[in-house]
């Protein structure tokens, strides 16, 4: 407890630091300037309990003390902004999309893999790996020498996230056991292990996928142009501004003939529509192939 025990938040209730409102307004537009992610006062009380942990840490007595000490240290105001991500995910969350994939989109990326030619895959704002490895597992199938054939051709997966812990997590690949139940079962029995209470994803999967810290606000040092993109669940957190930047840039470096994916509550806006068609529930092509 700190010496604040008693203080009174203006957002109702009892709180160990001294919290006010200019403080949470200071800090939703800090994470609004660098993640372009919304919060507004009724996430008051959120910011508040993601952040008391790192007052404590750096003996702050305060959320005024602690803005200020933001201000002038990059890397706490990252692990500040990390800390207010929402990632929640699951494996195969939305199957639809799996399911358009399997049926729809990768019988034309196999067969153009296993003629030599690229195939290139995001996950953008991946979390911590349920989607990009949904997505490889669905590419490589339950043929597993199918599946060997294509991960030693010319194919690549990304995944992207703002928050480097949700990355250090998708790299390690390992989950509870019990989310293999979220996984189809053949797909299950080809590409993940057992380890007690723990899965992890099977070497093959983990091999084809790339992870890396990326903000989707700031500049994309990306080679070349992807067949397909995943971009779910990221959107619901910015405005209508910061949404339709974002799908002008997705649909940019989409491939024509490419499929946009997104999530359930999202949609297309902005000039990103006018380049791409729905084919499906938030499944979007671009033109042009
Ligand atoms: C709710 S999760 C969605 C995960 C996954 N796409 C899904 O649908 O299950 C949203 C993710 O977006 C990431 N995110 C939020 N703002 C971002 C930004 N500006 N750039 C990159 N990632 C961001 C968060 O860190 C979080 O991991």
């Amino acid at each position: 407890m700190s010496a604040l025990a008693s203080a009174t938040s203006p957002f109702g209730g009892a709180v160990d630091f001294d919290y006010r409102r200019e403080d949470f307004q200071a800090l939703s537009k800090l994470v609004y300037a660098d993640a372009g992610i919304v919060m507004p006062e009724g996430k008051a009380m959120l910011i508040y309990s993601r952040l008391t942990k790192f007052l404590r840490d750096r003996g702050c007595a305060t959320f005024a003390e602690y803005i200020r000490l933001l201000n002038g240290d990059a890397e706490e105001r990252r692990r500040a902004i990390n800390a207010l991500t929402t990632n929640h995910t699951k494996f195969f969350r939305e199957n639809h999309h799996f399911d358009h994939f399997a049926r729809e989109v990768r019988p034309r990326l196999v067969k153009r893999a296993l003629a030599g030619g690229r195939v290139r895959m995001w996950s953008a704002g991946c979390s911590s790996g349920e989607e990009v490895y949904s997505l490889t597992m669905t590419l490589l199938g339950e043929d597993k020498s199918i599946a060997r054939q294509i991960a030693a051709t010319d194919t690549a997966i990304l995944a992207s996230d703002l928050a480097d812990h949700v990355i250090e997590a998708g790299k390690a690949a390992t989950y509870p056991a019990h989310v293999a139940e979220e996984m189809p079962p053949r797909l299950r029995q080809n590409w993940v292990n057992a380890n007690g209470s723990e899965i992890v994803m099977s070497a093959l999967v983990r091999n084809m996928v790339r992870f890396r810290q990326l903000n989707l606000l700031g500049n994309w040092p990306l080679k070349g142009m992807f067949d397909v993109i995943f971009c779910r669940n990221v959107m619901i957190y910015f405005d209508e501004p910061t949404k339709a930047k974002l799908l002008q840039r997705l649909c940019e470096v989409l491939e024509p003939g490419g499929f946009l994916y997104i999530g359930h509550s999202e949609r297309l806006v902005g000039s990103g529509a006018q380049v791409c068609e729905p084919v499906g529930p938030t499944i979007y092509r671009k033109h042009g192939a």
